[in-house]
């Protein structure tokens, strides 16, 4: 799959096969695509927590009201911002660079064929109980469920004209 077909297969997807694993070699995939993301002067002001634990996975599900998805999510990997990495460089950019970092994430794992769904964590309040089951002073961003897809939601999104100003 090519990154033109990548980007317009992407779907949110929150029905997993239950128990079905992903090899360790394709989430450390996904991890180096979040990583190769573009970030305000280089400051790479993230870390990244993977979530297999069925304990923890099970107590990301109870602390945040829409992550339902993760009961059979084979993990989470939840996306946290250092927002100390920046101060005095880039200040403030790192909700943009943990964003990209998402969806480079998200892109990567339609190409391994694995299912995933961003669960939006800052700036909600459940970022800080997100914090606590995570033992971190990084700010969870997102936590991104993962697993085997399930199901298989039709393409869509559309290029929409009006959105676009042209100043030629
Ligand atoms: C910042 C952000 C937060 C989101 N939070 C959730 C969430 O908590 N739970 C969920 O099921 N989906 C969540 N989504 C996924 C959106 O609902 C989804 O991207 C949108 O409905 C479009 O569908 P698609 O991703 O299949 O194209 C989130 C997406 C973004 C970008």
């Amino acid at each position: 799959m090519d990154l033109t077909q990548a980007i317009r297969a992407r779907r949110s997807i929150r029905k997993f096969k239950p128990g079905a694993s992903i090899p360790r070699e394709d989430v450390e995939t996904m991890l180096e695509a979040a990583m190769m993301s573009p970030s305000a002067c280089n400051t790479r002001p993230w870390e990244f927590f993977v979530v297999e634990d069925p304990k923890r996975k099970e107590a990301l599900r109870k602390a945040h009201p829409y992550a339902s998805m993760l009961e059979t999510a084979a993990l989470a990997i939840v996306v946290c911002a250092r927002p100390e990495d920046q101060s005095g460089v880039c200040d403030g950019y790192w909700p943009l660079d943990c964003g990209a970092a998402v969806e480079n994430l998200l892109l990567q794992a339609v190409d391994l064929g694995c299912g995933a769904c961003w669960c939006g964590c800052w700036p909600s309040p459940r970022a800080a109980a997100l914090q606590e089951i995570l033992n971190t002073q990084s700010v969870p961003v997102a936590l991104v469920a993962v697993g085997v897809p399930d199901e298989s939601p039709a393409a869509r999104g559309h290029y929409d004209p009006g959105k676009v100003t042209w100043l030629a």
